[in-house]
């Protein structure tokens, strides 16, 4: 397959890079204004995405679209503890392709993985990557909160998130695929807390308006807080069992 062939190649060369620090060559992604723009109407369906939206997805073939995802994501969708790389297993396939499209606008920057995202023309295999993705069993062991008041930090995000995550993101950071949600559960503290700092400070351009209403009058403890919470959240029926490696349905 020349595309594989062609994503290997720019996979060994941006992991070059990034293990001698250097910032990625290649085109620079588009930028698009996002949600500091005034006509923002988030997740407008239009473009590849409701064509993806609409396919259905082939695992065995999204297992081999997925191979140069896994040198970043880990051949389990666990990413890493340290929250450079998101966990991905067990993702909704909408967020998935809504992600992936947006990065591909510029409505979300993420230079290191723009090059995949920028090859990923295909609206099938984007359907196969994401419904692969999706079949993943979320790993239990993950990036936690470690400080020593972890408990305190947790009780104290618990009672932030029910009153006003809970309804979007679920009890048990399930999400709710039919509307974008993503699922919280499993992802690793470093990710998280990133993540809702650049959603409070406008920098991830493609957020929800209504969870930016919500995020924007927090501190930086209160998300420190509400991440050591989402990242104690379990998903039962979802997640690994303990050992077993990562199961291919
Ligand atoms: C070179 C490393 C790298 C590769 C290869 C890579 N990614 Fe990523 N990916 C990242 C990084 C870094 C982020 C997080 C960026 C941020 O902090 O916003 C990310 C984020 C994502 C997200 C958003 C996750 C979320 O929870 O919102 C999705 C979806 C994703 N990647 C899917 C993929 C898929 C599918 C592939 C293969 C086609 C892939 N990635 C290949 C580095 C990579
Ligand atoms: C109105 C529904 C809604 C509410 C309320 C909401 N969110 Fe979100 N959240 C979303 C959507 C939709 C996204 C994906 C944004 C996008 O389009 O990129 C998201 C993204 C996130 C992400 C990033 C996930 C990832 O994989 O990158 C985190 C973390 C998160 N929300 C946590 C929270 C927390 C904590 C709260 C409460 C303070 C909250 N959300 C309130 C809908 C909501």
């Amino acid at each position: 397959m020349k595309g594989l062939v062609m994503k290997k190649l720019i996979l060994a060369v941006s992991l070059a890079m990034i293990a001698v620090g250097a910032a990625h060559a290649g085109p620079p992604a588009p930028k698009q204004q996002g949600i500091e723009g005034k006509d923002y109407k988030w997740n407008a369906q239009e473009g590849e995405k409701i064509e993806a939206l609409k396919l259905k997805g082939d695992k065995k073939r999204g297992l081999e679209a997925y191979e140069v995802c896994g040198a970043c994501h880990l051949p389990s969708g666990a990413g890493r503890p340290d929250g450079t790389f998101p966990q991905l297993a067990g993702q909704h396939t909408t967020v998935l392709i809504k992600q992936m499209a947006d990065i591909r606008a510029g409505l979300r920057d993420n230079p290191t993985m723009y090059p995949f995202a920028a090859t990923l023309t295909d609206p099938q295999e984007l359907a196969d990557v994401s419904v692969y993705i999706e079949g993943l069993c979320i790993p239990a062991e993950h990036g936690k909160y470690e400080g020593k008041d972890a408990d305190k930090q947790v009780a104290a995000g618990k009672e932030l998130y029910e009153k006003e995550c809970k309804e979007c993101h679920g009890a048990n950071g399930e999400g709710v695929k039919d509307k974008f949600y993503p699922v919280i559960a499993g992802q690793h503290y470093k990710y998280l807390l990133r993540q809702m700092t650049e959603i409070r400070d406008g920098h991830r351009r493609n957020a929800n308006p209504d969870m930016v209403k919500i995020i924007k009058k927090y501190n930086n403890d209160q998300l420190v807080a509400i991440s050591a919470y989402q990242s104690s959240l379990v998903m039962p029926g979802s997640m690994c069992k303990a050992k077993a490696p990562a199961k291919k349905k």
